[in-house]
């Protein structure tokens, strides 16, 4: 199997980026639940056959949909050697906790937050940005919440966040029981960055209106075309107006890596918590998402509760100072924190930064391939790793249908956004992979493929 996933790996680009899966291997997926034991042999020839050529492709240094990491093979071992322990990482006195927290340490120092800062591994930024929320809601109402709730009487809490925000943010607020339209959307300025007249508007007009601010999102790499927040100024807005500073950075955060591409992260340090995915630009394989909590009480308040079960000893397995469980939602944790430690020891800090500087490196050259491209237009500009722009000459539609032709053909698959009101093509350039052919295939792609819609449009005009 090992070996079979290193060929499958060394052999990505020889391969489509996705194909559909065929109908046949989905009808081998309804069969009913086995009752006795089957062959381990039989189990692995349907992998092979039916699972492994149909995945989603985020491997392949052709995918740029979306913002999924590619992965590495260090993290493939180690998900192997993390299963093969299989520890729950809730708590409890045992090394591989040791490892979590020695992650934690390294987070704290990458993102120049306090020795004192708390952090947790977490599925990803969806689930670190709801924890983020949560934690807001206690310094805003007080740990008393966690009992009464939000019912009748409790203050209107407002949040607020550039119109770029990702949807698992208002998810985030809907889940906290506060609400998505209590999350304000900001309008952003010609880069898609967070206007902060506007906010400063926005945030005295809800005093007015009786409602209680309690929290600001910065965004560090927009879902849409990877912009991020001036996190100084939001930074600075917060502090005067007493508000929690919340930095989604799920897609760019992991920059700060890269001496390069550090410095449009100024401010980061200065947030009251961090959401971001080692899955994406850090390629741990999924799922690692993480965050990290200036204030590690407020932290704890938020989650920690009192069970006979969860008691701690002075010694035994039950002894231990730090259980993750008093700091997030799950109680039974894999050990994330493994193909993470795995990752950052085997290939270092340093190349995986330079692997983010080179992804932007790409954006750029696509960018100003596009730019000098008659029948392309670039909608909107490239601060990472992000490329949005259309087919002059194809609606919307066909611009749509355009992106899932070249992911049916398999050489390249680019993902779609809607952006002033059209559809864009969006190159998301996150996999360590990828090199300037494959950005050179998109684009000549698009135009081949464009090329062959006009003429059957002309075509069919003569008929
Ligand atoms: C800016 C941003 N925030 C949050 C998320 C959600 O992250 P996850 O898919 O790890 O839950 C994404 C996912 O692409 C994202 O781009």
């Amino acid at each position: 199997m090992l070996d079979d996933m290193f060929d499958h790996m060394a052999g990505l680009r020889d391969r489509p980026v996705w194909s559909p899966p065929p109908a046949e291997a989905r009808a081998r997926f309804r069969e009913p639940l086995p009752e006795g034991p089957g062959d381990l042999a039989e189990a692995y020839a349907s992998f092979q056959r039916d699972i492994l050529p149909f995945g989603s492709g985020n491997a392949h240094p052709g995918f740029m949909g979306w913002a999924q990491g590619a992965g590495a093979p260090v993290g493939m071992l180690a998900e192997m050697l993390a299963a093969g322990l299989n520890s729950n990482l809730g708590g409890r006195d045992h090394m591989p906790i040791e490892v979590e927290r020695q992650v934690l340490a390294w987070v704290r120092r990458m993102f120049g937050f306090p020795e004192t800062a708390s952090g947790l591994f977490v599925t990803g930024a969806s689930q670190a940005n709801f924890v983020a929320v949560l934690i807001a809601r206690t310094r805003a109402l007080g740990a008393e919440v966690r009992r009464a709730g939000l019912a009748s009487g409790a203050p209107r809490l407002t949040a607020y966040a550039s119109r770029g925000v990702h949807g698992c943010v208002p998810r985030a607020l809907d889940m906290a029981g506060i609400g998505a339209d209590a999350l304000r959307l900001i309008e952003v300025d010609a880069d898609h960055r967070m206007d902060l007249a506007a906010l400063k508007a926005a945030i005295a007009k809800d005093r007015r209106a009786g409602f209680t601010p309690f929290l600001v999102v910065g965004t560090a790499g927009t879902v849409d075309v990877g912009a991020i927040d001036d996190l100084h100024g939001l930074a600075d807005i917060a502090a005067a107006e007493a508000l929690a500073f919340h930095v989604d950075g799920a897609l760019g955060a992991l920059a700060v890596l890269s001496p390069e591409l550090a410095p449009k992260l100024a401010g980061i340090e200065r947030c009251d918590s961090l959401a971001f995915d080692f899955h994406k630009w850090g390629h741990v394989p999924y799922d690692a998402g993480y965050i990290l909590v200036s204030d590690a009480d407020l932290h704890r308040a938020t989650f920690a509760s009192p069970a006979a079960y969860l008691a701690r000893a002075e010694r035994g397995l039950a002894a231990g100072d730090w259980w993750p469980c008093d700091y997030g939602p799950d109680l039974s944790r894999g050990f994330r924190a493994l193909k993470t430690w795995f990752t950052l020891k085997t290939y270092g800090a340093d190349a995986l930064g330079a692997a983010m500087a080179a992804n932007c490196g790409l954006a750029q050259a696509l960018a100003a391939r596009i730019d000098a491209t008659p029948e392309l237009e670039r909608l909107a500009p490239v601060a990472l790793n992000v490329v949005c722009f259309r087919h002059r000459f194809l609606s919307d539609v066909q611009n749509a249908e355009l992106v899932a032709d070249l992911q049916v053909a398999g050489e390249v698959a680019p993902s779609l956004t809607t952006l002033g009101g059209r559809t864009a093509i969006r190159a998301a350039l996150v996999n360590h992979r990828t090199r300037l052919e494959d950005v050179e295939t998109l684009v000549e792609s698009v135009l081949s493929r464009g090329r062959a819609m006009l003429s059957a449009m002309a075509e069919e005009a003569t008929r």
